[in-house]
C-alpha cells in the first residue's frame, strides 16, 4: 500500500538513492535545505510527484505532511563543515529534537543517519556496544542524536533506527566534490591521469560501502521496534593503498598516489563493521563488493546520461 514518506536530506547522495526508487509507487515529501544537496539528484523523482520543502530537516513539522514513516538524513554531512563552523552541532540536535517530538506525537517510525566516526579511537572491527570517545563536533553532534532518539523511544515510545554508515560510495556521490568518498573521488582523479593525493602513508583502512546496500538497510530498518543502534557496512575492509590499485585495475591505468603529512586532527584510521547485530537483528548483509562496487559507479559514471 502506498505510504506517505518523508525524507529530510532526500536531494543528497544517499537520500536521493532513497528517495528516487520510492517515488513510483509512494507519497514522498523531500525536505532538504540543499547545503551540498541539489534538485538535480531529484529531478526524476520530481517528475514522478515528490514533493519538495526546502528548508532545514527541523522544519517538519511546519510542512503540513502527515507521514508514516521518516528517513533522516538531512544534517551537514562531512566532518570538516563542524570544525569551520562548530555551532552546526546546535543546529543538528535542534532539529533532530523537532522531528523525534514530531514522529513520537504520531507514532510515527524513524530511521536516521548516524556514523562509523563514532568508533574513532578503536581497534576494528567496531561493534555497537562500544562507547563512542567522541573526539571531534561532527561526531559529538552525531552521538547526542544517538541518545535523544534513544530518550524520546524511553519517555514517549518512540520507534528509531539509527544506522551507523561505513564510508559510502555510488553514483551521485561525486557531486559533493572535496566532501566525496575517497573511492569516487580517485576514479575520477584516476580516469585524468592525475595522481590521487593520500594523507599519510595509505595504509590507513576503510570499509567501503556501496550505496545500494545502504538503500536497502533503511528501508529493512523501518519496521524495528524501540530504540536501535546498528551498524551498515560490509563488513571488510582495505587500506587507501589497495583501493587505489583496485582502481588503476578496473580503469586500465597505472597512476601512482601522492603521499602528504596528515592535516588532520584526530583523523579516523581505520574502520570496519562488525555485522554480526545488523545480520541477527534485520536479517541485513551487505551485497556488493568493492570490486563489483567500483565497476557499478565506472559504469554509471560512463554512461552518456550521468551527468
Ligand atoms: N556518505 C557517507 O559515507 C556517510 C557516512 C556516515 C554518515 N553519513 C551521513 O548520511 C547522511 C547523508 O549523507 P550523504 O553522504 O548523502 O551526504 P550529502 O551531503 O549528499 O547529504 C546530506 C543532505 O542533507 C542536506 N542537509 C544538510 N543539512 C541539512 C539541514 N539542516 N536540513 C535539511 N537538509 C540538510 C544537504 O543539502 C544534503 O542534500 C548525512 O547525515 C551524513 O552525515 C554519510
Amino acid at each position: 500500500m502506498a505510504k506517505k514518506i518523508i525524507v529530510t536530506g532526500g536531494a543528497g547522495f544517499i537520500g536521493s538513492s532513497i528517495v528516487n526508487p520510492l517515488c513510483a509507487d509512494n507519497d514522498v515529501l523531500i525536505i532538504d535545505n540543499l547545503h551540498t544537496g541539489s534538485m538535480e539528484n531529484v529531478k526524476e523523482s520530481m517528475k514522478l510527484g515528490a514533493k519538495f520543502h526546502r528548508g532545514e530537516a527541523g522544519d517538519i513539522a511546519v510542512t503540513h505532511f502527515d507521514p508514516d514513516l521518516v528517513f533522516h538524513l538531512g544534517m551537514f554531512s562531512s566532518t570538516p563543515m563542524y570544525r569551520e563552523d562548530n555551532s552546526l552541532v546546535t543546529r543538528v540536535v535542534g532539529d533532530a529534537i523537532n522531528i523525534f517530538k514530531f514522529a513520537s506525537e504520531r507514532n510515527t517510525p524513524v530511521v536516521f543517519a548516524s556514523s562509523s566516526s563514532l568508533y574513532n579511537g578503536y581497534q576494528p572491527p567496531h561493534h555497537e556496544g562500544l562507547v563512542p570517545l567522541a573526539k571531534d563536533f561532527y561526531t559529538e553532534a552525531r552521538f547526542a542524536v544517538e541518545r535523544l532518539a534513544n530518550v524520546y523511544s524511553e519517555q514517549h515510545g518512540l520507534n528509531a533506527t539509527a544506522l551507523r554508515l561505513f564510508a559510502v560510495y555510488g553514483p551521485r556521490d561525486e557531486k559533493k566534490g572535496k566532501y566525496a568518498n575517497l573511492v569516487t573521488q580517485f576514479m575520477k582523479s584516476i580516469e585524468n591521469g592525475e595522481s590521487p593525493l593520500v594523507y599519510g602513508n595509505g595504509n590507513q583502512t576503510r570499509d567501503f560501502t556501496y550505496v545500494d546496500d545502504v538503500v536497502r538497510a533503511f528501508n529493512m530498518a523501518t519496521s524495528l521496534k524501540g530504540f536501535n543502534v546498528l551498524n551498515v557496512g560490509r563488513g571488510e575492509s582495505f587500506t587507501i593503498n589497495e583501493m587505489i590499485n583496485k582502481l588503476n585495475e578496473h580503469l586500465g591505468k597505472d597512476v601512482e598516489a601522492k603521499y602528504m603529512p596528515n592535516p588532520i586532527v584526530n583523523y579516523v584510521d581505520h574502520t570496519e563493521a562488525d555485522t554480526t547485530k545488523a545480520e541477527k537483528v534485520l536479517g541485513f548483509k551487505a551485497k556488493y563488493s568493492l570490486d563489483e562496487g567500483i565497476d557499478k559507479l565506472w559504469e554509471y559514471l560512463t554512461a552518456p546520461t550521468s551527468h
